[in-house]
């Protein structure tokens, strides 16, 4: 089993990129993102439980995460290659996470920092849209559907994120820095660290991000 792990900021491309690459090079994407906004919609427990947090920009608890993450993982083979987008976002979630992999002898790979200024992040996120049917990302700016509020691939309708409202943003950055951001140097002091500026075009990450891993 192998893993890669895409590590950044709110809006630093993370689930653009994993949903770019993973086609192309046979990785199945993980987003805890979008795993905890599915529990919401079927309004399950996990789901009940995380909507508090995630509405207010907070991290879901560890014991919530760690959970649904191996859950999702054990279906996968000796063989199965993730991309994971979204965890592990504390150092207990980075730790249970190498714990769990050395119990399945698999192994992290890469741990792929894309970084970008959180001005940029802010822009991002803000003009986010989102399709209600098949969840393509659209950018109101950067990357507009050719009918404004509908999905070019499935005519679905396009709809903001609740936690992309800039005062929400704000939180969401702040929790980063206090609770993600220290992951960087545990990755760096491991020499598994790739730092990728993301403020460029998703083509040029995408780009790099395949070299990477094909390298
Ligand atoms: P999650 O969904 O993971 O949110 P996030 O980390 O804040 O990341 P985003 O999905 O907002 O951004 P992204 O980096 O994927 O960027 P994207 O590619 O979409 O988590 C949401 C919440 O769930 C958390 O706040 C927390 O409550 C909870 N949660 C999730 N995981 C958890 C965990 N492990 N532990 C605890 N709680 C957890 O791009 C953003 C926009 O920019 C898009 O519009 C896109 O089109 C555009 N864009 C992207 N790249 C480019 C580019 N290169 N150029 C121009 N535009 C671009």
């Amino acid at each position: 089993m192998e893993v890669v792990i895409l590590l950044g900021g709110p809006g630093s491309g993370k689930g653009t990129t994993a949903e770019r690459v993973r086609g192309r090079l046979g990785y199945i994407h993980i987003s805890t993102g979008d795993m905890l906004r599915e529990a919401v919609k079927n309004g399950s427990d996990i789901g009940r439980k995380a909507d508090l947090y995630m509405k207010r920009g907070e991290l879901v608890p560890d014991d919530i995460m760690i959970e649904i993450v191996v859950e999702r993982m054990r279906r996968g083979n000796k063989d199965s290659k993730y991309l994971l987008d979204g965890f592990p976002r504390t150092s207990e979630q980075a730790t249970l996470l190498e714990k769990s992999l050395a119990d399945e002898n698999g192994e992290i790979s890469h741990v792929l920092f894309l970084d970008a200024p959180s001005e940029l992040l802010i822009k991002r996120l803000t003009g986010r849209r989102i399709c209600r049917e098949c969840g393509i990302n659209y950018h109101v700016e950067t990357m507009r559907p050719k009918k404004e509020g509908v999905c070019d691939a499935c005519g679905g309708e396009l709809y903001q994120r609740p936690d992309d409202h800039e005062s929400t943003i704000k939180n969401r950055l702040d929790v980063y820095g206090r609770q993600t951001e220290s992951l960087i140097s545990r990755y760096k002091e491991k020499g598994m660290l790739k730092r990728i500026d993301s403020s460029v075009a998703v083509d040029n990450i995408v780009n790099v991000v395949v070299d990477i891993l094909e390298g």
